[in-house]
């Protein structure tokens, strides 16, 4: 029986996976007959969508959970969910320090979860699903339509999971092996998505580039990359994230020869130290990793760089710190995505010790900072006097009389709208942006024409 005022809150940690996650869940919701709540004080039931990656991650979250005992005891029909990585890893756990949350639901059983709030709300006690994948795979959400985040951007899950194994991650243990998603689902989505105004699209998979694997007949990231630069409507396509062991010539030269695939890439280092990256499993030297670049920026003209890197990986030197430093410079990132290690349960990693002090850590991860903020202050400063396409966002965050877009390196630019025009009328369109400034974050410059 449906109660069409219940109203969900869906609060999400994590990588854009889980928005994703969050997304789709949305719609299962709607469909069961819940409305959806901004707020988690407007909502009647309250779901965590959680991350593993990282302790910090999961620390805010058990900080919100302990938040929720007061209302758990006094409102009975109130229903709390922890859902998605820590769900997974922890679900006992959490269940014993916060014996008021109703329902923990792993990675693999979304399907399930508006049922299991309906048994919640019935009363019936904790429910705990951490097992097999729901029927019918993994992937057999039929996105409802508005449940996006933006109208016009739009993420889309091509592959789950992880083979690789790297010594400090929990994706594979929460997450589970990979497994890729058929070419013509994915292009039936994104046709969807097209049909419903989305201009960009943006390929998800936590190692994209060995997207295929165990599909018949074989297919691999290039041959997806054909077939969704097809898709009427489209503008623009992105794939994440890249392992740089797996990055082909036959991706690269896609890339370069479909009009519509963006010239970026996030194709993290982790470090440039090569005796860190033995120990962290990456299977790739720092040299292989220069190679690879200098491969990609020669097939792909124009490409812009993102990288992650973790600092005080146990046994990091201080030497094996320079090094990684070194890597960020040279390399000139667009954007770069630093963390400091912490150990992972299960992990090969976290059956060694934590010896680098948090205070090193601090200071290293500073120091990556600072070093990113010049390489990219620099490369911006570069780019003024260029035009160049943009992907028109909507208003300016920061200043609502200027429009916001981004570049198909990802940049952010900022512009005046036309004289005349409605702003608004501009999302989601292709315009081009003669650039005119540079700030440390922004980008600025003056429309010289539409898309
Ligand atoms: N500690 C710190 N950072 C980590 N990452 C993954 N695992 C850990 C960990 N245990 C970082 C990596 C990865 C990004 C998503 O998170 O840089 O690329
Ligand atoms: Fe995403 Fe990994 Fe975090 Fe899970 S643990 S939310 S897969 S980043």
């Amino acid at each position: 029986m449906n109660r069409p005022s219940d109203k969900v809150c869906i609060v999400t940690f994590g990588c854009q996976m889980n928005k994703l996650d969050s997304d789709l869940l949305r719609g299962e919701l709607a469909r069961a007959g819940f409305s959806c709540a901004e707020r988690p004080e407007e909502a009647d039931v309250v779901l965590y969508n959680t991350c593993s990656v990282r302790d910090h991650a999961e620390h805010r979250v058990l900080s919100h959970l302990g938040a929720y005992r007061r209302r758990a005891e006094s409102e009975p029909d109130f229903v709390l969910g922890v859902i998605g990585c820590m769900a997974q890893r922890m679900a006992d756990q959490l269940l014993a320090r916060f014996p008021f949350v109703d329902v923990v639901c792993g990675t693999r059983a979304f399907l399930r979860v508006p049922a299991y709030i309906r048994r919640a709300q019935q009363g019936g006690g904790p429910i705990v699903d951490v097992g097999e994948e729901s029927p019918g795979g993994r992937f057999e959400f039929d996105r409802a339509a508005r449940m996006r985040q933006e109208d016009h951007s739009a993420y889309v899950s091509v592959m789950r999971g992880c083979d690789n194994f790297c010594a400090y991650c929990i994706v594979p243990f929460v997450r589970g092996r990979e497994s890729s998603r058929p070419p013509q689902e994915v292009v039936r989505e994104v046709r969807r998505l097209a049909d419903d105004g989305v201009r960009e699209v943006t390929l998800l998979g936590q190692n994209v580039n060995s997207y295929g694997g165990g599909l018949e007949p074989p297919v691999g990231l290039a041959d997806l990359l054909e077939r969704v630069n097809g898709v009427d409507g489209i503008e623009r396509v992105r794939f994440v994230t890249s392992h740089p062991r797996d990055m082909t010539d036959g991706i690269l030269r896609a890339m370069a020869g479909l009009e519509k695939v963006c010239e970026h890439l996030h194709v993290p280092a982790q470090s440039g130290s090569d005796v860190v990256l033995g120990r962290m499993r990456r299977d790739y030297t720092a040299a292989q990793y220069r190679d690879m670049v200098a491969r990609a920026r020669e097939l792909v003209p124009g490409l812009m760089l993102a990288g992650d890197f973790i600092v005080g990986f146990p046994g990091e030197t201080e030497r094996d710190f320079r090094l990684t430093l070194r890597l960020l410079r040279e390399v000139r990132y667009q954007q770069s995505f630093i963390f400091k290690y912490s150990p992972r349960p299960g992990t090969a990693a976290a059956r060694w010790e934590d010896d680098v002090p948090d205070r090193i850590k601090r200071e290293r991860n500073q120091a990556l900072l600072v070093a990113q903020e010049e390489v990219d202050t620099e490369r911006r400063a570069g780019m003024v006097g260029r035009r160049v396409e943009v992907l028109v966002d909507g208003l300016s965050k920061a200043d609502e009389r200027h429009l916001s877009g981004r570049t198909r390196g990802n940049d952010i630019v900022v512009f005046d709208p036309p004289q005349g025009a409605r702003p608004e009328n501009l999302t989601g369109r292709l315009v081009t942006v003669e650039l005119t400034d540079s700030t440390p974050l922004t980008l600025f410059g003056r429309l010289s024409g539409r898309g």
